[in-house]
């Protein structure tokens, strides 16, 4: 099959989530990547677009240059990823939909609702691909939770408990860190710390898998190191529209929690827990019956499962391969298949939309907050 021009934005040499797009869109032969405006820094983006194979004129200074050098080409790219610092995302990734390329813009999203509804009315109006990378829903053992409840194997789902807490953010004397600083600045990172950051990828797995959306919730933010402005723990407690009862803590001063990144889905005849830590097993356990490990690769998981692993049982296959599905998925819908699993616009319009129900619910002493984008209400 011919491969895909792949473009990418941000994820510059030394950045953190650069690398994980680099080996996810190629590790599968279906993207070579053809073009980029990869760093803040014009000539240090060129040099570094062009080591890892670009051509020069195709290795631009900015993301404005990129455009205009991409949409006069017959070989245009097929797809650009957005992987800039957030405030960015919104302007660069309608620039590209309203100009007809398809984007995968990394989350969050946008940094507000109003951004978030009008990136999805662009992307329905360009008919183009507008996937968030919500890469944690494309491991395997996700996909097969997910897929055992849609199939009724722990019947209704009663309650989603989700943590994204790790300790990473926990040391006061490296706050002034500018690496660290910004996330905690509303002028740079918007009006939350760590729940736009990394509490959204848990709230987008509890509806993924649960196969429901937010409806309403209730927070309580904390900025645990007194020099932050953002909050740097979260607490947010929420319904779904089906009635299913969510818990989500999340934190960034949570010492000794590593990725900490875990969700456990308990229905009325089962329950079952993931972890990001060990992302290849399910732990599966049946009203009344024993718990069981369930194993990526092992006989009897689900099509989905299967099709989105490529190594052999009990073979560790992780973050940059769950990247990777996304990248599979996209491939596909680019060729006219189109997957219904793939985390669209309207998955990082909803996340937004939370984020800003937390903010107001946290500054409100948690009172409970309707959680859905004014569009979808
Ligand atoms: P970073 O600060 O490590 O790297 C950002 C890169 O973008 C740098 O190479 C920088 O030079 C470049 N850049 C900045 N402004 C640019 C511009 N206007 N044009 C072109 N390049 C520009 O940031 P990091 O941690 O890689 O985060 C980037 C994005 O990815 C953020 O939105 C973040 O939330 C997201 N992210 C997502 C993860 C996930 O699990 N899906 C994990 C980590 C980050």
């Amino acid at each position: 099959m011919t491969k895909l021009n792949w473009g990418m934005i941000g994820g510059g040499e030394g950045s953190q989530i650069g690398p994980a797009h680099r080996l996810g869109a190629q590790a599968d032969g279906n993207f070579v990547l053809a073009a980029g405006a990869l760093d803040m820094d014009a000539e240090k983006g060129r040099a570094y677009a062009q080591s890892l194979g670009v051509a020069a004129d195709r290795a631009y200074a900015n993301w404005q240059e990129m455009l205009e050098g991409e949409r006069a080409r017959e070989d245009r790219v097929d797809l650009v990823t957005v992987a800039t610092p957030n405030s960015t995302h919104f302007e660069i990734t309608k620039a590209f939909l309203e100009a007809g390329f398809n984007v995968l813009c990394e989350k969050p999203m946008t940094m507000t609702v109003e951004e978030g509804e009008e990136i999805v009315r662009v992307a329905e109006a360009s008919g183009t691909i507008c996937a968030v990378n919500y890469c944690y829903s494309a491991y395997p053992m996700v996909r097969e939770m997910r897929q055992m409840v849609k199939t009724g194997q722990i019947g209704k789902v009663r309650l989603v408990v989700a943590n994204f807490s790790h300790g990473h953010h926990g040391d006061a004397s490296d706050a002034d860190n500018p690496r660290v600083r910004w996330r905690y600045d509303p002028a740079m990172a918007g009006v939350s710390g760590q729940f736009a950051d990394c509490g959204i990828h848990a709230l987008n797995m509890a509806s993924f898998i649960a196969g429901d959306e937010v409806r309403s919730l209730s927070a309580d933010f904390a900025s645990t190191i007194p020099s932050r402005t953002l909050e740097d723990d979260a607490m947010v407690n929420f319904r779904m529209e089906g009635g299913t009862v969510g818990r989500l803590w999340t934190s960034s001063v949570a010492i000794g929690r590593q990725h900490g990144f875990d969700i456990q889905v308990f229905g009325e005849t089962g329950g079952m827990r993931w972890a990001s830590e060990q992302p290849n097993q399910v732990f599966y356990t049946p009203v009344g019956g024993r718990t069981q490990i369930m194993e990526k690769g092992e006989a009897g998981l689900s099509d989905e499962a299967a099709r989105l692993s490529r190594v052999a049982i009990a073979h560790p296959e992780g973050f940059p391969l769950a990247v990777a599905n996304i990248y599979v998925d996209l491939a596909a819908a680019i060729r006219g298949d189109a997957r219904n699993a793939l985390p669209s616009a309207t998955d990082g319009l909803r996340s937004m939309a939370a984020v800003y129900a937390a903010v107001e619910s946290a500054k409100a002493d948690g009172t409970w907050v309707d959680a859905r984008p004014p569009m979808l209400r």
